[in-house]
């Protein structure tokens, strides 16, 4: 008897998913919405949430760093969401946006002429669905597409050499199309609309899960469970927006570049935590690099479009 009800519940199941087509994506919006309920939760009271969520956080943190009642959309600004003092800094800054400059940058790499004649607008022809409509799943190729990968593909179609993915040129084009997003208010919206798309971000999603190198750390770790608590001089942020708002212009990177250019891809910053991990990060080109970033993008579904900012 119990193995019938268990064959009938099966075959329900297997029916219901073969007959609707929009379910591809059942299992990501579970999660993101239990992320979404998880953050706010977490962020409700602070000080009441002391034991669950923040064990080492002084008295005086949580009295009056620590930022209550976040909701969805506002955790977007990643750590300067939560902290009082960061978000006053971080207003500041974003008076007098030092992005500027290479969003125009990356305007005029728009609109420049290939070899063969064509330009970046043969491929992109809406600069904002540039920015939108990354990363996707190619069902073809079966592959995720983000955008940096699409505009090195953009290249090498047109004649041209690949650029670096972290930085330069890739970053201020990407720059362009983001702000261009952001001008008109768009939302991250990444699509999962087959069982190839949801495998890849199933995959993405256990790699940032996994406990990596010898402290047996995963991205989880720090962004979902250890949001909010500090790491020598910084607070960690939350996977909630984590995408949204890249490239970014970070003051460690502007003081390493000759050119003041703190410009970088989310890619290059993703790398740099696998690094902190004691792990080789993967390329950005590569099938864990590109099914890490749909699944991280995923999450930010329904957030702003608010890049390219800035951090420390
Ligand atoms: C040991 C803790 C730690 C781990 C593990 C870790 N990170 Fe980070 N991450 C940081 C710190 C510190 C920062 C800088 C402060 C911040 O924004 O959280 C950061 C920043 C980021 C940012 C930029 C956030 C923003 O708002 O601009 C992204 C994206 C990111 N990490 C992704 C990842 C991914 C993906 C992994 C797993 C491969 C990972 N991190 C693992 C500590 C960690």
């Amino acid at each position: 008897m119990l193995s019938k009800i268990a064959k009938t519940t099966a075959l329900v199941a297997l029916t219901t998913c073969a007959l609707n087509a929009a379910d591809f994506n059942a299992q990501a919006e579970k999660d993101r919405l239990a992320l979404i309920k998880y953050f706010e939760a977490k962020f409700e009271n602070p000080e009441k949430n002391r034991n669950t969520f923040f064990p080492y956080s002084t008295d005086d943190e949580l009295k009056n760093n620590i930022i209550s009642g976040i909701k969805h959309k506002e955790f977007s600004i990643g750590n300067y969401a939560f902290s009082k003092n960061g978000k006053a800094s971080y207003d500041e800054i974003k008076e007098f946006p030092p992005t500027e400059e290479w969003v125009e940058a990356g305007e005029e790499l728009y609109g420049k002429k290939f070899a063969n004649g064509k330009s970046f607008a043969n491929c992109f022809p809406d600069p904002v669905k540039a920015a939108t409509n990354h990363p996707y799943f190619d069902d073809k190729k079966k592959e995720v597409v983000t955008l940096t990968v699409a505009i090195n593909q953009c290249l090498t179609s047109n004649g041209e050499k690949k650029w670096k993915t972290s930085k330069g040129k890739m970053a201020n084009l990407q720059a362009y199309f983001v702000q261009s997003a952001q001008d008109e208010e768009k939302m991250v919206d990444v699509k999962i609309e087959s069982k190839a798309a949801s495998e890849a971000y199933e995959r993405g999603k256990e790699y940032y899960y996994s406990q990596k190198g010898y402290l047996k750390l995963s991205c989880a770790t720090c962004h979902v469970q250890g949001a909010a608590q500090r790491v020598r001089n910084e607070s960690l942020s939350q996977l909630l927006g984590h995408t949204s708002h890249f490239p970014v212009y970070r003051l460690k990177w502007a003081a390493k570049d000759a050119n003041n250019n703190g410009l970088g891809t989310l890619e290059r910053r993703m790398a740099g935590c696998v690094k902190d991990q004691g792990q080789n990060p993967p390329k950005a080109d590569s099938k864990e690099m590109r099914e890490l970033l749909y699944f991280m993008s995923y999450m930010s579904n329904g957030m702003p479009i608010d890049g390219p900012d800035i951090r420390k």
